[in-house]
C-alpha cells in the first residue's frame, strides 16, 4: 500500500472514531433516555420530541439518559407548572453514580401563586457539595418554554439560561480543589414532592387540590463525549470543530452580563453564608468566579 493510501486510511479512521465519540443528538427520547420511575406519570408525545412527567400524591415521575457523559454541552428545554405550585421539584440535572459521585444540578422550586420560582443549583466534586447558589427568573417560567444549558468542559462549568450565564463553576485543581472530570455522567430529569423543604424553606406545603402537576421538557440536544460510567475521559481526546463547548468560557461582554444578572437575580450564594461555614468559607469563594 502506498504511504499515501496509508495515510488516507488513517485520516477515514480518525473520522470514524471521532464521529462515535462526538454524540450529536437532537434528542428523541426513545432514542436516549428511559424511564427511572413513574411510568404513567411520564408522557411522551410528538414522536419522542417532548415529554411531560405529572405529579399526584401517588408518585412524580423521571427519567434518566441511556448514555453516560464525559464534558459535553447539554441543553433543554422546560415548561414548569403553573399556578401553586409549591413544594413541587422539577429538576434537570447531571450525576455519576457510585461513592464520592460529581453532580451538576438546576432544580426549579414552585412557589405559591403569583410568588416568584426559585433556581436552585449546585456542583459535587467527588462527593463534596454544599455549593448552592440561587436565583429568581427574570420571566416566568411556566408560561412558556425556556432553554437551560449546562456546558461542562476541563476547565470549568456554566449553566446559562436563554443563552445568558448565571452561574460558572472554575476547575481550580491548581489549588487542589475537587473538579468534575473523571466520572461520566448521566442527564436526569424528575419531576417530584420535596414540601419539607422547597417553598419557603417547607414553610409552605404542597396543595394536593391542584394536583396533578405536569411538567415539560422538549428539544434535548446533547453535544458530548460519550463515556460509560467510572471510565477515563479517553474518548474525549478527539477533536472536533463542531463543539464551541470544549473550551467555552465568557468574554468580556459576557462576564458583565454575568455579573449584571447575579447581581439583580441571585438571591442565594453559599460563599457569603458564613453561618453556614463556621470553620471559614470555602476556598474557591476567595477566587474570581466568572
Ligand atoms: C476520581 O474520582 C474518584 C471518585 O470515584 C475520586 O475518589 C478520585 O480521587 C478521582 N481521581 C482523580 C485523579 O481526580
Ligand atoms: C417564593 O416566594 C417568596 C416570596 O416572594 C420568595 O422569598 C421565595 O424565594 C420564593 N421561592 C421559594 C422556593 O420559596
Ligand atoms: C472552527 O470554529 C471556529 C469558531 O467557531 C471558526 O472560526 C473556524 O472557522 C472553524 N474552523 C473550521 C476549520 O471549520
Amino acid at each position: 500500500m502506498s504511504s499515501h493510501k496509508v495515510s488516507l486510511m488513517f485520516f477515514i479512521s480518525l473520522i470514524i472514531t471521532s464521529l462515535k465519540a462526538m454524540a450529536a443528538l437532537a434528542g428523541n427520547f426513545y432514542q436516549d433516555f428511559d424511564i427511572m420511575f413513574g411510568d404513567q406519570h411520564l408522557k411522551i408525545l410528538e414522536e419522542g420530541k417532548l415529554v411531560t412527567l405529572s405529579l399526584d400524591k401517588v408518585s412524580g415521575a423521571g427519567f434518566q439518559s441511556k448514555n453516560g457523559y464525559i464534558f459535553g454541552r447539554f441543553d433543554v428545554q422546560m415548561k414548569m407548572p403553573p399556578g401553586n405550585s409549591a413544594g413541587t421539584v422539577t429538576t434537570f440535572y447531571l450525576s455519576s453514580s457510585g461513592p464520592n459521585h460529581d453532580e451538576i444540578d438546576l432544580e426549579f422550586l414552585g412557589n405559591s401563586t403569583g410568588e416568584p420560582y426559585t433556581l436552585h443549583t449546585n456542583v459535587y466534586a467527588q462527593g463534596q457539595g454544599s455549593k448552592e447558589q440561587q436565583f429568581h427568573l427574570w420571566f416566568d417560567p411556566t408560561k412558556d418554554f425556556h432553554t437551560y444549558t449546562v456546558v461542562w468542559n476541563s476547565k470549568r462549568i456554566i449553566f446559562l439560561v436563554d443563552g445568558s450565564p448565571i452561574r460558572v463553576f472554575n476547575n481550580l485543581e491548581s489549588l487542589r480543589l475537587p473538579f468534575p472530570k473523571n466520572q461520566s455522567m448521566k442527564i436526569y430529569a424528575t419531576f417530584w414532592n420535596a414540601d419539607d423543604w422547597a417553598t419557603q424553606g417547607g414553610r409552605v406545603k404542597t396543595d394536593w387540590s391542584h394536583a396533578p402537576f405536569s411538567a415539560s421538557y422538549r428539544n434535548f440536544n446533547i453535544n458530548a463525549c460519550l463515556g460509560s460510567q467510572g471510565s477515563p475521559s479517553s474518548s474525549c481526546s478527539t477533536s472536533t470543530n463542531s463543539s464551541a463547548w470544549q473550551n467555552q468560557g465568557l468574554n468580556a461582554a459576557g462576564r458583565n452580563r454575568l455579573r449584571w444578572l447575579q447581581r439583580k437575580f441571585m438571591v442565594y450564594d453559599y460563599c457569603t453564608d458564613r453561618p453556614k461555614f463556621p470553620k471559614g468559607l470555602p476556598r474557591e469563594c476567595k477566587h474570581s468566579r466568572v
